[in-house]
């Protein structure tokens, strides 16, 4: 694979000559030159529509982008993913959440095992499982059906199944509540389980390690709640099941082995909502719905796999967010879902893309000297225009924004649906081509507020559209963004699958929390900032005396 530095490579300085060229044109003269533009920039697949005419693209724009891509060898980096090469180097691990998804009759080897039949194997499990909880059967230890679902975990085994519940709320029974606790503040469990009764709840504890302190200090609170109101440590069996890729732990904990349902090492806990860490999804749907989102998945798995660079839609949007960061010194991404049920799906990216593209080493080891993860941040339409849209219209700032919407409303409500979409189309509209002086002027608006009520325009975004929010479609949206942050960190050249990163805290907290709990004065050792901080709180915790 090519390893020569990026910025080095023909297509790069390409690049950078072609944006000094290009950096001025405004998407009105774009639109005003070319008449085809809108029709020729647009793309579908795997049930999704993408619109990326209003972007600061040309064709030349397009064609030096997809050499970028071939010269980074994305098509082979894209097979070695798919075979279960093991291309997260810095854990020598094979990446292969596609694996999750594919169907029963294909066959991918790690390390010469077939893993297809074990993933529908667990699939099956969890299917049972699923439809026991759905339908009663599966009782407390008092003997009561379970009416709420608490999953613990947090990261990917919390955010992805807190999504894609809540996007898939429509498609859920509404016989059964559920609620997810992540933070290790105690808020989180005492406010998710205060109405709650520990005869009719079960726990989901979720975690890829079954190590993390949030969610085993989650856990095992829950456990004491549960054990308070029920006595017996045998009702843990009935109130309390783990999904885990380490038995051992999760036997230790005090969980029936037979509760667990497993994954793999070669599934990143930012990958992993369709893993069993979906269970709570899967109870929530049902199995059935369940395979659909899957099937959503696969299908742009496959449309990745397959579609010709350029007509792929994951390469295209990972090519354009990469022109913004690296060349136009573009921070951020907004993410804009113009559907309720998509309120925590910006979430949900944050730490999918930051946490897998948030890097600054190459895999060679060296230092990067080019822009590589933006910034992702949003919330739902159209609550963020009454928010931060104000900074993307007029700002300082360049921030490329992702509108994404649904043809048909699951809760079509009078006009809401038409007024919500006209919205969207409005914001993207008035983004790219904004309101000239001269506009602002003709309008009889006075002098002095005119620069004030001019719109610059010029600001990009792709439109993504489906024709409905349904298992399938989201399922290819999590795809989409998936192979999205794929193709940005093969060019990048950054292992996208690991997260040391996350490892410096957590070590110094661990040091931390006896210098906090010791009852005698401990030696601080730290920079003077953070002992003085601990002093601080040493003295309010001696007032609250736990
Ligand atoms: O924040 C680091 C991280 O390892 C994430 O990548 C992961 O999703 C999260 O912690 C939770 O990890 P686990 O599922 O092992 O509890």
């Amino acid at each position: 694979m090519n390893r020569s530095p990026l910025t080095q490579r023909p297509a790069w300085k390409a690049l950078a000559m072609h944006y000094q060229e290009v950096k001025n044109l405004h998407l009105r003269e774009l639109f005003a030159q070319d008449p085809q533009r809108s029709a020729r920039l647009t793309c579908e697949g795997a049930g999704l529509y993408l619109d990326y005419s209003k972007n600061r693209i040309t064709d030349q724009t397009l064609h030096l982008l997809l050499n970028l891509a071939n010269e980074a060898d994305l098509e082979q980096h894209i097979r070695a993913m798919f075979r279960g090469d093991k291309i997260n180097l810095t854990e020598d691990r094979a990446v292969l959440h596609t694996a999750l998804r594919a169907p029963r009759d294909r066959s991918i080897e790690v390390d010469g095992h077939d893993v297809v039949p074990d993933i529908h194997a667990v699939l099956d499990r969890l299917s049972v499982f699923s439809d026991q909880v759905r339908n009663g059967a599966w009782k407390g230890f008092t003997g009561k059906s379970i009416r709420t679902v608490v999953n613990i975990g947090i990261g990917g085994s919390d955010l992805g199944p807190v999504m894609a519940y809540e996007a898939l709320k429509a498609y859920a029974t509404r016989e059964l509540v559920f609620r997810f606790v992540s933070n290790v503040d105690g808020t989180d469990f005492a406010e998710a389980t205060r109405d709650l009764n520990p005869e009719e709840t079960l726990f989901i504890v979720s975690s890829k390690t079954f190590t993390t302190q949030e969610t085993m200090t989650n856990a095992g609170t829950a456990r004491a709640w549960c054990l308070e109101a029920l006595k017996e440590p045998a009702a843990i069996a009935r109130h309390f099941v783990a999904v885990s890729t380490n038995a051992a732990k999760v036997a230790e904990f005090g969980i029936d082995t037979d509760n667990r349902f497993g994954f793999w090492d070669w599934v990143g806990g930012r990958y992993s909502m369709d893993s069993a860490i979906g269970l709570a999804t899967m109870i929530a749907i049902g199995p059935a719905n369940f395979r659909r989102l899957l099937a959503g998945l696969y299908a742009m798995d496959e449309h990745f796999r397959e579609a010709p660079l350029n007509q792929n839609l994951p390469v295209l949007m990972g090519l354009i967010g990469l022109w913004y960061t690296g060349f136009f010194d573009a921070q951020t991404v907004a993410v804009l879902p113009y559907d309720q049920y998509l309120k925590r799906f910006p979430a949900y990216l944050q730490q999918l893309v930051m946490e897998s593209n948030g890097k600054s080493t190459t895999l060679d080891g060296a230092q990067v000297n080019y822009q590589t993860s933006a910034i992702y941040f949003g919330e739902p339409g159209s609550n963020g225009q009454h928010s931060f849209y104000q900074l993307i219209h007029q700002g300082t700032k360049l921030i490329p924004c992702d509108f994404i919407a649904f043809g048909k409303s699951l809760n079509p409500l009078g006009h809401h649906h038409d007024l919500l979409m006209s919205n969207v189309f409005a914001q993207a509209e008035a983004l790219a081509f904004g309101k000239t002086a001269a506009e602002v002027k003709a309008e009889g608006i006075a002098d002095g507020l005119v620069p004030h009520r001019t719109f610059e325009g010029n600001r990009p975004s792709n439109v993504i559209l489906a024709e409905q929010l349904t298992p399938e479609s989201l399922g290819s949206l999590i795809a989409l963004y998936e192979h999205l942050v794929f193709t940005q960190g093969a060019i990048w050249n950054i292992d996208s699958f690991d997260q040391w990163g996350v490892e410096l805290g957590k070590v110094l907290a661990q040091r931390i929390l006896p210098e906090l709990e010791s009852a005698t004065e401990p030696e601080l050792k730290h920079d003077a900032s953070t002992n003085a901080l601990i002093r601080k709180y040493r003295g309010w915790r001696q007032e609250q005396r736990f």
